[in-house]
């Protein structure tokens, strides 16, 4: 088989290595891809959210299913656009990828379904959300703009000032451009978080194995929020009784909800969990893999993922038993000095080996690109350092072994991945 993976981060990287252990595939194509990518599949230059380009391609090369990876194109109907042109895709359509694309979308089908979430209330004007606010004078108060921003546009509040900043920022500036067109302004819930991905063709859905993410740019959760700063699999809060009572709260009213809304979900949902004193609650949908998560969650995976992917696309999800290894694993991201605000581009890494430098690691690029045999830096989020280990320990103890051996100017990484709440 010939597969295209639409994307160019580190959770594309993964897949694409995972997508090469399969024995039903031929040839691999990533459209843009990276540096590191380009080691693994080909890469095309035609950008992620060029639906034309990408469906041009596609036909051209006969590629049997394209994998879209990221939230953009499948907000925009890049897997519509595939398949009205008779193009097997992996993804959710545009009416079911909005689970991700608005968070107003999200909260009004919680609401409607009666599936656990934070309280919130919408508004479209700046005046009416500090009114709100004010009236409501309980702080923390979470603040989140409507659209897609890049996993940023999530704003905890502590203070009156900190609100009016968020507001102004959101609403007033347009930091998201037209995402914060509405706000959603929430209730803060304490508690654990748990990342869980899930495969689901529409009638069932099954939950991959659990992981946690960090999204704090620094140690101890302090500084902004990221697109996240490393991963770990399994979460240790996602007990089997937690898990039984998200099935039950959650996932499968998610997917009916969903069906119910004319709206079927297809692909990768990402449920973005937090167990509160009062349960597990949802902070909040993907409408695809999580990236540094599937950095440690899809190395896990022992199913042939092309299996799955034709399984979920054909609707016969059930007939599929998927298997998982039982060994923990670890991601540590290493990013550009700045991130997640500004940084330089351009720098070279070194101490790079596409081995992973420490048996049982392996590098996965996020924004790298490749000249003349070096690597360079290409984005705020560069590499993801995974490795595996029988305990998380082990995993953590050899990731951090290979993150030492690798440098650029300027790089910053978490040194407390796996050991926050
Ligand atoms: P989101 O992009 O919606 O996942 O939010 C980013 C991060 O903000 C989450 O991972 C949480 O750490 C935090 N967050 C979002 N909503 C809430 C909430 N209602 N209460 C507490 N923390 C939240
Ligand atoms: N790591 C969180 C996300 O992919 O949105």
């Amino acid at each position: 088989m010939k597969i295209l993976v639409v994307g160019s981060g580190g959770r594309e990287h993964t897949i694409i290595r995972k997508l090469k252990e399969s024995p039903r595939v031929d040839k691999i194509y990533a459209a843009p891809g990276n540096g590191g990518i380009a080691k693994d599949a080909e890469c095309v230059n035609i950008g992620a959210m060029d639906k034309k380009g990408i469906v041009d391609f596609a036909r051209e090369n006969n590629i049997d299913i394209v994998f879209v990876a990221p939230d953009d194109p499948l907000a925009a109907g890049m897997v519509d656009a595939l398949n009205e042109n008779g193009i097997r895709a992996f993804g959710p359509k545009a009416n079911a990828a909005i689970i991700e694309g608005s968070k107003v979308f999200s909260k009004n089908l919680m609401k409607k379904y009666g599936i656990p979430t934070a309280d919130y209330e919408v508004f479209s004007d700046p005046a009416k959300v500090m009114e709100y606010i004010d009236s409501r004078n309980r702080y923390p108060v979470v603040i989140k703009a409507d659209g897609l921003a890049l996993g940023k546009g999530v704003i905890i509040a502590l203070d009156r000032e900190e609100a009016l900043g968020a507001v102004k920022e959101i609403m007033e500036d347009k930091k998201f451009g037209d995402s914060g067109n509405n706000v959603v302004v929430e209730e803060f819930l304490t508690g654990p978080e748990v990342s869980v991905l899930a495969f689901t063709d529409g009638k069932v859905v099954k939950p991959m194995v659990s992981s946690k993410d960090h999204k704090r740019a620094y140690d101890n959760d302090e500084g902004l929020n990221t697109g996240g700063m490393g991963t770990i699999s399994p979460n240790p809060y996602y007990t089997d009784g937690i898990a039984e009572i998200c099935r039950k709260t959650i996932f499968e009213p998610t997917i009916a909800a969903m069906n119910n809304e004319g709206r079927t979900f297809k692909g990768c949902l990402y449920f973005g969990l937090m167990i509160t004193p009062d349960g597990p609650k949802v902070i909040e949908y993907n409408a695809r893999f999580g990236d540094p998560e599937a950095q440690v969650v899809l190395p896990r995976l022992k199913t042939d993922l092309v299996d799955i992917m034709e399984a979920i696309i054909d609707e016969r999800l059930s007939d599929i038993d998927i298997q998982w290894s039982d060994e923990a694993t670890a991601c540590v991201v290493m990013a550009s000095g700045g991130y997640p605000l500004s940084y330089p581009k351009g720098l070279e890494i070194s101490g790079l080996d596409e081995n992973g430098q420490v048996e049982g690691a392996t590098v996965y690029h996020a924004g790298t690109k490749l000249e003349n045999g070096k690597f360079y830096t290409n984005g705020g989020r560069v590499l993801g350092i995974t490795a595996s280990g029988k305990t998380l320990d082990e995993a953590l103890e050899k990731a951090y072994c290979a993150v030492s051996k690798i440098s650029f100017d300027g790089v910053h990484y978490r040194k407390d991945i796996g050991k926050t709440k």
